[in-house]
């Protein structure tokens, strides 16, 4: 099966010039020093990079509109009135980020509108690109509170009350945001397209390996955050006997020792990790007594997940004793698998368009990872050198981001006009 000629014509409109000065601009909102981005979900800059993203949207005669997760959507009018074509990702960034990571899905999804209009194209279904908010959880955890508040996995409400290390609540931060834009629209959470489909960088080497332009990506692993506190004593250092010490720091160590063993795997397929760690009071000479960690913890197979995950309090109480550990489950989802039909048609079009193609697994998560729960989904990925990501010095060229938007600008208009299955 080919791609039908709208499909080549939009593909074929896609200005990768156009495209990478965007990306550029965008890169300036929360511009790190070492070339790296750094735009917390819902801070000033983020903000700056939405009113940027709403001016260009607006100039195009797009619709926009956001959701009280502040989800961002521009929509492209179709003939029908069915449920839309979605695409997207986040505007987001780690806090030692790239310039590539989300924004180029969302980026990708302009263009791709860009691209059908100038080609004079008129599509069945509406096309909406969408901005979710907060998908790496770096200054609201967990990650993916947008897409989740979106697609129901989670109440949107139960995310209201999170704070940021300064104390600011997330519904307050949500609120400021939305109010940054008073002329858009206002739409309710939910409402399932009929598809969705996510550009974004592989964030990983497979790709760049193989000399290959595009994967058709079969689904996302399942992930598991979670949030520790450990409670002790504050004593003195110089003058309390270790024997009378309730020490959360040495009891945190012990835990995330214990929790090594807990996830040891000698294929290397379970992903553990400790990313962050706050003691308190944080001072040389006092013992501590409060330490807070993270743990985000990864695997394709659901058994794997159940049967460590299941075995984490326990561990981490046992090693902490005779500290007290309290263990907050945050981000829970199973794997994705992405139906076969969709896979399919993005494989195809990739061919179609001449690109080399493979399939892949992907072992970041994704909004996709939520939007998979509700509707048809599936992701395209492009390749990011030597599979750096998270990391200031994350890279797609031109070539592969605009190739990635073409193989998106086909498979749209082919989901949007019914001459795709899903
Ligand atoms: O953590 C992740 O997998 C995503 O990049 N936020
Ligand atoms: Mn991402
Ligand atoms: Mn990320």
């Amino acid at each position: 099966m080919t791609i039908s000629d709208d499909a080549r014509r939009a593909a074929e409109a896609v200005n990768g010039e156009r495209l990478w000065t965007r990306l550029m601009r965008m890169a300036e909102f929360g511009a790190r020093t070492d070339g790296g981005v750094d735009r917390p979900c819902l801070s000033a800059v983020d903000q700056a990079a939405r009113t940027e993203l709403i001016g260009w949207a607006e100039a195009r005669g797009y619709q926009v509109s956001v959701d009280r997760a502040a989800n961002l959507f521009i929509r492209r009018e179709g003939r029908g009135n069915g449920p839309a074509i979605l695409t997207g990702s986040h505007m987001d960034s780690q806090p030692k980020g790239g310039r590539f990571d989300g924004i180029g899905g969302v980026l990708g999804g302009l263009e791709a509108l860009d691209a059908i209009t100038e080609a004079g194209l008129e599509t069945e279904r509406a096309i909406e690109v969408v901005a979710f908010t907060n998908e790496e959880g770096g200054r609201f955890s967990p990650g993916c509170t947008g897409s989740m508040s979106w697609s129901g996995a989670r109440d949107a409400t139960s995310f209201d009350d999170i704070v940021d290390e300064n104390g600011v609540r997330y519904a307050d931060a949500l609120n400021e945001t939305i109010s940054k834009a008073p002329q858009l629209a206002t739409r309710p959470l939910g409402g399932a397209p009929a598809a969705y489909v996510e550009l974004h960088i592989e964030q990983g080497p497979v790709l760049e390996k193989k000399g290959l332009e595009i994967a058709a990506v079969t689904g996302i692993q399942g992930v598991r955050w979670y949030g520790m506190e450990i409670s002790g004593e504050t004593a003195h250092a110089g003058t309390t006997p270790l024997a009378l010490r309730r020490d959360a720091v040495q009891a945190a160590h012990r835990a995330i020792a214990a929790l090594n063993t807990l996830m040891a795997d000698p294929e290397d397929v379970i992903r553990f990790t400790v990313g962050r760690i706050e003691v308190e009071p944080n001072s040389p000479n006092t013992v501590a007594d409060k330490v807070r960690f993270t743990i985000d913890f990864r695997h394709p197979d659901r058994t794997v997940l159940e049967e460590r995950g299941s075995a984490i309090e326990e561990v981490v109480k046992e090693a902490a004793a005779p500290c007290e550990a309290v263990i907050t489950p945050s981000l829970f989802s199973d794997p994705a698998h992405f139906p076969e039909p969709i896979v399919a048609t993005i494989e195809q079009a990739a061919h179609a368009l001449d690109f080399g193609v493979m399939r892949l697994p992907s072992g970041a998560f994704h909004d996709a990872l939520f939007a998979s729960q509700i509707c048809p989904t599936a992701m395209i990925f492009v390749p990011c050198r030597n599979g750096i990501s998270h990391h200031p010095d994350e890279y797609a060229s031109p070539e592969h981001m605009e190739a990635g938007t073409r193989v998106l600008a086909a498979t749209l208009v082919d989901l949007a006009n019914g001459n795709a299955t899903v």
